[in-house]
């Protein structure tokens, strides 16, 4: 057993010892008392089984620990998905990924603010049979990221094909708070697919609008079930679909008691009705069965909504269905509780961007079967003037979804750091499609991703702390990041 790991047993065990840990540099302190992990990442065909009778022919991602073992890669059960990777902030990450597919990839760690030389950009990806070395510390706050492919025109496919994994972080400041634990931990990956009827994956690049699917699987089950106690446990939702947005929801009408967000936990816990989970986010979610009985399911849904488009297929966008269910089986006992305090963090203040007078504006705009931020399409190298920022600089960027006609939902994500949601508008021409999911946003938090709905306009706060170089904004609606909706910025030094 590591040092690390029989302290953090002691402090869950006593109060007195947790309420004494610091915050801020000792939780760096933690990782960096840790050797390097090193990890050998492979992306190559496979076959799973997701549906009974013939196994699905998919992509998944493999990993090797090449260091000494400490449990840092673990798997999401019996699924198609690539393994979870544990680290620890302060932690150093090595990763060598090969790419045994039969086209070029990269490697993105989604939320993760590293070198450029680390980010998988598109220009970076390399042939079948080729490798690319990662080499990274993890300076993130404790959360639930995720890695994912990221070649130029070809993510969409790729990650629908399988290549999709966690990468949780811990750090002292989580560990310190009495939040569930292993099993009581459950990550949730939330993907939909189309199948043939051999079980093979329907992907059909036509539409410009996005794919859906009509089978919603979780950790790679369609509506798996959860045998779970009556205790609290702590749900790591991510949305790992291409185009599909969920409004999750307890189908009893218990409220969604959030507890963290993409960058990690809230600075308390907030209650929602139900919550909108784009493409490309993460919510954690505290469920508290402790007055549950034995013999009880607890259903968790996507309710219905409606004006994000996407309106064919058989399973439309915003059209309600069954996730997955949780069945009471067994009296268990913990003396958790929602705590009321969580993990404080640096709150933005806008005032002081240095552009808060004039904010740059990224506006969306259709063209040519595509949507464009101001009109432009992805170049592999290039950047606009609006697009060079400085180290060090807080700005306000204003994302705008009200070109005349709008119809559709974007999910618009930054690479480098996380940022935080200053303020959204709406046109009051949408306000009634807006009403059915504005409540289920959870903007209190730190992010990489946002959802625009049409008519929205949203002014987000960034800094650019550590790293200078090229990284890429774009719509995490893989169909349209693939269609050009991306592009690069610069971060000078
Ligand atoms: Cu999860 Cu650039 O993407
Ligand atoms: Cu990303
Ligand atoms: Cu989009």
């Amino acid at each position: 057993m590591s040092r690390e790991i029989s302290r953090r047993r002691f402090l869950s065990q006593s109060a007195a010892a947790a309420a004494a840990v610091a915050l801020g540099s000792k939780s760096f302190a933690q990782g960096r008392n840790l050797p390097p992990a090193e990890i050998l990442l492979t992306a190559a065909p496979g076959s799973a089984q997701i549906l009974p009778g013939d196994p699905t022919p998919i992509n998944r991602f493999t990993a090797k620990e090449t260091t000494p073992a400490r449990g840092i890669v673990g798997r999401p059960g019996d699924s198609f998905l690539g393994p979870t990777i544990r680290v620890q902030k302060g932690q150093r990450l090595r990763v060598l990924f090969v790419n045994n597919l039969d086209n070029k990839s990269i490697v993105h760690w989604h939320g993760l603010d590293v070198p450029e030389a680390s980010d998988g950009h598109p220009r970076f990806a390399v042939d079948p049979g080729e490798t690319f070395w990662y080499d990274f510390t993890v300076i993130n706050r404790a959360g639930t990221y995720w890695y994912h492919p990221h070649p130029d025109q070809i993510t969409g496919p790729q990650v629908y094909s399988g290549l999709a994994g966690l990468l949780v972080v811990s750090d002292d400041e989580e560990a310190s708070l009495p939040l569930p634990q292993n099993r009581a931990d459950i990550p949730c990956v939330i993907q939909d697919r189309v199948f043939n009827t051999d079980n093979s994956l329907v992907y059909e690049t036509g539409g410009r609008e996005g794919f859906l699917g009509d089978v919603v699987l979780v950790n790679g089950k369609p509506s798996p079930n959860y045998y779970v106690g009556t205790r609290c446990y702590r749900l790591r939702f991510l949305n790992g679909s291409n185009s599909r947005i969920y409004k999750l929801a307890w189908s009893d009408g218990t409220p969604m008691d959030v507890i963290a967000t993409d960058g990690g936990l809230l600075e308390a816990p907030v209650s929602k009705p139900y919550v909108m989970l784009a493409p490309g986010q993460r919510v954690e979610v505290w469920a508290d069965f402790r007055n549950r009985q034995v013999g009880e399911v607890v259903t968790l849904k996507s309710l219905e909504f409606s004006g994000a488009g996407l309106f064919g297929g058989a399973l439309p966008q915003g059209h309600p269905f069954d996730l997955m269910t949780f069945s009471i089986n067994r009296q268990e006992f913990d003396n958790l509780s929602l705590p009321k305090k969580l993990a404080p963090f640096e709150r933005y203040d806008p005032t002081k961007a240095v552009n808060y007078k004039n904010p740059r504006v990224f506006d969306i705009v259709p063209n040519a079967g595509m949507w464009l931020f101001n009109n432009l399409p992805f170049e592999m190298e290039n950047v606009s003037e609006n697009e060079i920022v400085r180290r060090g600089d807080l700005e306000i960027w204003e994302f705008k979804n009200t070109w005349p006609g709008m119809k559709m939902a974007h999910p618009i994500h930054l690479h480098g750091p996380n940022f935080q949601v200053v303020e959204r508008t709406i046109d009051p021409a949408y306000q009634s499609s807006y009403n059915n999911v504005k409540d289920g946003y959870v903007d209190e938090g730190i992010v990489d991703t946002v959802m625009l709905m049409p008519g929205e306009t949203i002014k987000i706060a960034i800094r650019w702390d550590n790293f200078a170089g090229l990284f890429l904004y774009h719509c995490h609606n893989l169909e349209h990041e693939d269609r050009m909706m991306m592009r690069n910025f610069r971060i000078l030094p």
